[in-house]
């Protein structure tokens, strides 16, 4: 085995993973079926973005151990091999592993004893026991003794992921006797704490760990809509629970969604002993988009979005990042265009956003920020689009982005306002 670690997948998850191996010293392979992908990075440059990774990618290139294949089968190479292939569910509400088998069809022929693979995609409980039972079956291998599988879950956050990998716990959940330190021998390279533990315990953990996020950003969506049946102001009320009150948390409201937190839900819910709880979850989530049409078109000359030009600003599903699957933001703007509204989009970190921001938001009736990148939560960015938006534009800002405490205002009047709450406009 001439190589320490093979990564079988180099996309948003893996990439990172790789480079960070061979920024430390191991001798890594990065495998991907898409050879675009592969030529890219061969080249110097990122598929995608990620803080920092441009000069790790600069710095492995120069020390030469990062190594790059479209040919899965070289991942048998490596001691270690790190699956981060995708995992996305069916609309069945049901794991869909064709990426992982597929892998491990390639690599059954190759695998030798010694060798570990590692699961860092995340995957629905059992999914590590159905691995090393499909290696077992089909290879004769007894796992944890003569080949190890364990499960190492990915749960730092896109754009976060050199500010955190060397610092997050590791949970490291092996299968049979040795697996578990087979796996943490590779992962203690990175310098986190390492938490062993069993394989269901690590897949339970992520998995709720996006549970726990996706349910809580539900709560105050939640509100926000019962908050508009009543007349009452969301901000307002968030804020009388929280002040100074030893056990609120209430988050803020916003268009929640991703690849992970849209599907990772959907791996507890398909052999929930309680169905549904975490669909309605889904329900009040996916619901935010169609919350801020029919907010926007009553609010509108006529109550109607017939023929209004809407500015969509972000296309991202989150902050600060390039990542648009899973994002609301074309579920918000296939429902504006089915009310007949004339849809404009600006995200400035977004590869298939055309226009610029003058562009979109030029004598717009109507203005919805959709994601709350970081250079928009800045007061001169509303004046710039009450300025260049027709005059009475509507803004949604579920996010609260300009501090303005309104899901929906006149963009003018919440410009014009000063920053005082007591001066801050009412909910239009
Ligand atoms: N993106 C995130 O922020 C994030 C965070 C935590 C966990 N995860 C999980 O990590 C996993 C990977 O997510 P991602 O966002 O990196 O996905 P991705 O789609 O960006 O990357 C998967 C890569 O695997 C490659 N691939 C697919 N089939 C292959 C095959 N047969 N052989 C070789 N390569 C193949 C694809 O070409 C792609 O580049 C998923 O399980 C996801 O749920 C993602």
């Amino acid at each position: 085995m001439d190589l320490d670690v093979a990564v079988v997948g180099i996309g948003r998850v893996g990439l990172p993973l790789a480079l960070a191996f061979a920024d430390r010293g191991l001798r890594t392979l990065g495998v991907d079926k898409d050879a675009d992908r592969v030529a890219t990075v061969a080249d110097g440059r990122m598929p995608f973005f990620e803080p920092g990774a441009e000069e790790v990618l600069d710095r492995v290139r120069e020390q030469g151990t990062l190594e790059l294949t479209s040919d899965v089968t070289q991942a048998a190479r490596a001691r270690h091999i790190v699956l981060t292939l995708g995992t996305p569910s069916f609309s069945h509400i049901e794991i869909d592993v064709s990426q992982i088998r597929s892998v491990l069809d390639d690599l059954l022929p190759h695998l030798r004893d010694g060798q570990c693979v590692v699961l860092r995609s995340t995957i629905a409980p059992g999914t590590t026991e159905f691995v090393a039972g499909y290696l077992e079956m089909h290879r004769g291998f007894t796992v944890g003794k003569d080949l190890f599988v364990a499960h190492v879950p990915e749960r730092i956050a896109a754009s976060r992921f050199f500010d955190e990998i060397s610092t997050l716990p590791c949970i490291v959940g092996g299968f049979g006797s040795g697996s578990g330190d087979a796996a943490a021998e590779l992962f203690t390279a990175l310098g986190a704490p390492i938490v062993q533990t069993t394989p269901i315990e690590a897949e339970l953990a992520k998995i709720w760990t996006n549970i726990l996020r996706y349910t809580l950003f539900a709560l105050p969506n939640r509100l926000m809509m019962e908050c508009e049946q009543y007349g009452a102001n969301v901000f307002e009320v968030i804020d009388l629970i929280n002040r100074d009150y030893p056990r609120g948390g209430m988050k803020l409201p916003g268009m929640t969604a991703g690849t992970c937190l849209r599907k990772d839900f959907t791996f507890s819910e398909e052999r929930s002993p309680a169905p549904g709880m975490l669909l309605a979850v889904s329900r009040v989530n996916e619901s935010v988009p169609l919350f801020l049409v029919d907010g926007l078109k009553r609010r509108l000359a006529g109550e109607t979005l017939r023929a209004k030009k809407v500015a969509v600003l972000g296309l991202a599903f989150k902050s600060d990042t390039d990542d648009e699957r899973d994002s609301l933001s074309f579920k918000l703007m296939r429902l504006l265009e089915r009310e007949l509204a004339l849809v404009a989009a600006h995200d400035p970190l977004s590869p298939s956003s055309s226009l610029t921001l003058e562009e979109a938001v030029g004598g717009a009736d109507a203005v919805v920020l959709a994601t709350n990148h970081s250079g928009w939560q800045d007061r001169a960015v509303l004046e710039r689009i009450a300025a260049l938006a027709a005059p009475g534009a509507v803004i949604a800002d579920p996010w609260d982005c300009f501090d303005q405490r309104a899901v929906f205002g006149v963009a003018r009047e919440l410009a014009d306002a000063t920053a005082t709450p007591a001066a801050a406009p009412t909910v239009a």
